[in-house]
C-alpha cells in the first residue's frame, strides 16, 4: 500500500532522522518518533476520505466515535457552566475536587471500590492522554510492556514513545492470555515491567468477569510488574453484562491503576475527559 501523508516516516536509522521541509530546512524529528508504526487511524482515514471523493457510500467502522449526541442535561450545564466567568481560568492539575468526588462515589457505587477522591483520583484530557502519560511515567529505554493483540494502537504507541518494547499476548482466550503472561515473566529477562488490559476489550469485544482480575493480581505481585487498565468501556455493556472494575479485585490498588473516561459512555468523545 503505499504511503499516506499520514503515515510516519519509518526509518531503519533512528539517529538519522530527517524531513524535508521549505527552502531545504531539515526537520529533525525525535528519534522516538521513528519508533512508531505508521498511524493506522491516519491511513483508514485517507482511505475513506478517497473512497468518498470516488462517490462510494463507505459506513466507517474506523475510529469509534459515538453516533449520538451527549444528553440534553449534559449539555444544559456545560452551557451554563460557560456563561460563568468563574469557569475560564486555568484548573487544578489534577481536576477540581467535586469532579473526583463524584468519580469516586461512582466507583463505590458501582463497583463496591472505595477511592480517596484527594489522592486516588485525577482528572485528564481523555483516557487516552492518561495512559500514555502514566507509559511515560513507569516505562523507559530497556522496559517491556505487554499488551493485548489484537491491540487498540495507543496502547503500542504510548509504550514505544516512552521507549519501552512491546509484547503483544492473542486476547481471545482469557485463561491463555493469563498463562502466555506468566510465560513471558518467566522466560523473558528483564521480565517485563507494564501490563496493559482493557476490557471490554476493543477490537475484539471479549469481556472477562472478576475472578479475572484476581488472577492477574496474583500475577503482578508474583513476578513484579505494575497494571494499566484501560476500562474505557465501562459503560458499554449489553444483555445485563457489567464489566467488572480491575480495582475491585484484592489488592489492585497495590499494583495498578485504572483509566476511564466520558467519551463512549456518555457520548462526550470531544470534551476530552478521562479519569
Ligand atoms: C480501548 C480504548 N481506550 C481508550 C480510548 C480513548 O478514550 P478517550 O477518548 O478517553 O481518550 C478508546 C477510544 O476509542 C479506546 O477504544
Amino acid at each position: 500500500m503505499a504511503m499516506s501523508e499520514y503515515d510516519l516516516p519509518q526509518h531503519p536509522e533512528p539517529h538519522a532522522p530527517k524531513v524535508s521541509g521549505e527552502a531545504g530546512f531539515q526537520v529533525q524529528l525525535a528519534s522516538r518518533v521513528y519508533r512508531l508504526p505508521p498511524y493506522l487511524f491516519g491511513r483508514i482515514n485517507s482511505l475513506l476520505y478517497q473512497k468518498r471523493r470516488e462517490g462510494s457510500d463507505v459506513i466507517d467502522l474506523g475510529m469509534g466515535n459515538p453516533t449520538d449526541p451527549p444528553s440534553e442535561l449534559v449539555v444544559e450545564k456545560l452551557a451554563e457552566a460557560a456563561h460563568d466567568p468563574n469557569n475560564h481560568g486555568y484548573s487544578k492539575s489534577n481536576g477540581i475536587l467535586n469532579l473526583r468526588r463524584e468519580v469516586a462515589s461512582k466507583y463505590f457505587r458501582k463497583y463496591g471500590v472505595r477511592l480517596d477522591p484527594e489522592s486516588e483520583v485525577i482528572v485528564c484530557l481523555g483516557s487516552k492522554e492518561g495512559f500514555s502519560h502514566m507509559c511515560l511515567a513507569l516505562a523507559g529505554p530497556g522496559d517491556t510492556a505487554i499488551i493485548p493483540s489484537p491491540y487498540f494502537p495507543v496502547h503500542m504507541y504510548a509504550v514505544a514513545l516512552a521507549a519501552g518494547n512491546v509484547i503483544a499476548l492473542e486476547v481471545a482466550d482469557s485463561q491463555r492470555f493469563l498463562s502466555n503472561i506468566a510465560y513471558t515473566c518467566q522466560h523473558l529477562y528483564p521480565r517485563p515491567k507494564l501490563l496493559i488490559l482493557n476490557y471490554p476489550h476493543n477490537p475484539s469485544t471479549v469481556t472477562v468477569e472478576s475472578e479475572f482480575y484476581v488472577e492477574v493480581v496474583k500475577l503482578a505481585k508474583r513476578y513484579g510488574f505494575m497494571v494499566i487498565s484501560d476500562f474505557a468501556y465501562a459503560d458499554v455493556a449489553f444483555e445485563g453484562y457489567q464489566p467488572p472494575s480491575f480495582l475491585a479485585a484484592r489488592g489492585a490498588r497495590d499494583v495498578g491503576v485504572e483509566f476511564t473516561t466520558m467519551s463512549k459512555g456518555y457520548n462526550m468523545a470531544g470534551w476530552r475527559i478521562g479519569f
